[in-house]
């Protein structure tokens, strides 16, 4: 069978990968790319900190070199993502004197960075993450996250960061992207922020799911509630780091836990399958509502779960094992 996850999806949404530079050698991990995927993200070579390490220094060559891959082999290109709290260069927020620098001053700096890079992608990215993670987890009623960006410039920063994307680029898709949007209090917030954005005539023409899950949530109807209530604005949705951790919510505290084995037991993989093939039902009947689906990485030989959120526990959670070959998941994922 040679058909990849791409051929399935054709009539329902692009099916997306993050990836890094060094996948895209010629080899396994590039193969696997072509055959499964029509769509890319960077995983982090378009962040703010990878790609402008300093004031009047661009390391493009990463991000290039994965433009080039998209354009090249005809995949569709996320960028992600032009303004989030983490992953910021230190020159950021800080004056010589090592000073925090104005509002005036952030916003300059936020505007030539975001035009700099949407226009040199402009053509190969069809969609950006412009502003990620802007609301904050827990039941509190502040709708901000109390980032630099809030601290320093205010809500506006958020709309701000939209209408320069827009103005770099009026051809491009501008997303917001967040996790836990399933959460019932973090999601009626997000939809509050966005439908001030849309109400304010900000252009904003999607959001990201992120798609962080385990074999315990969300629950279907939980993720139908957020699909439906985000695209009754009228917005695009897309999943945009789908995986499917194998460890239970309890297990995620940063200590390792007895229990945690490192091993994709029988259990894990078959509970894992059944989940991957419930969401997938779900967004195959939303097929109207989704645009795209992208898995947060390639496969389980390495995962940002790896590390997170206890450093060196492997997880496994993807379609491809550690050798690249499809799991129990993946055929669940294929089967309709
Ligand atoms: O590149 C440096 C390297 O020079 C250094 O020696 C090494 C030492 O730790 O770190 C390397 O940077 C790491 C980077 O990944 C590249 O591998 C950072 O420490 C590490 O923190 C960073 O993690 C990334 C994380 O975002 C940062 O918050 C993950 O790879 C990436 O998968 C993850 O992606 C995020 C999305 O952007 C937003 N949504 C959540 C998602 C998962 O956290």
């Amino acid at each position: 069978d040679t058909k990849g996850l791409k051929d399935y999806y054709k009539d329902y949404f692009s099916i997306g990968v993050a990836v890094n530079p060094r996948m895209l050698d010629a080899g396994a991990e590039a193969d696997l790319i072509l055959t499964q995927f029509n769509s890319m993200t960077a995983e982090n070579a378009m962040k703010m900190g990878p790609i402008h390490p300093e004031e009047n220094r661009y390391n493009w060559e990463p991000a290039d070199k994965i433009a080039e891959f998209a354009v090249k082999n005809g995949l569709k290109l996320r960028g992600h993502t032009l303004c989030w709290h983490n992953q910021t260069p230190n020159w950021l927020f800080t004056d010589a004197e090592g000073k925090q620098v104005s509002k005036e001053v952030l916003l300059a700096r936020l505007k030539k960075h975001i035009f700099e890079v949407v226009n040199r992608y402009k053509g190969a990215i069809y969609a950006w993450d412009v502003v990620n993670e802007a609301v904050p987890d827990g039941n509190g009623t502040e709708i901000y996250r109390k980032s630099k960006f809030y601290e320093i410039i205010g809500e506006e920063y958020i709309e701000l960061a939209f209408r320069y994307a827009h103005e770099a680029d009026p051809n491009a898709q501008l997303f917001y992207n967040d996790y836990n949007t399933e959460d019932k209090v973090k999601r009626e917030k997000i939809y509050q922020l966005v439908k001030g954005l849309l109400d304010k005539g900000v252009p904003i023409h999607g959001v990201g799911l992120q798609g962080h899950w385990s074999l315990y949530e969300p629950t279907a109807q939980e993720l139908e509630e957020s699909i439906t209530k985000f695209a009754s604005l009228g917005l695009k949705v897309q999943i945009t780091e789908l995986d499917v951790s194998v460890y239970p919510k309890e297990h995620t505290s940063r200590e390792r836990k007895d229990t945690d084995k490192a091993e994709f037991t029988p259990e894990m993989n078959n509970k894992q399958a059944a989940h991957y093939k419930m969401l997938f039902e779900i967004f195959r009947k939303h097929k109207d509502k989704i645009s795209g689906v992208t898995f947060w990485n390639l496969s389980d030989r390495y995962s940002w779960l790896d590390n997170f959120p206890v450093r060196g526990r492997k997880d496994f959670p993807l379609l491809f094992d550690q050798n690249h070959q499809p799991k129990k998941a993946f055929w669940e994922v294929v089967k309709f």
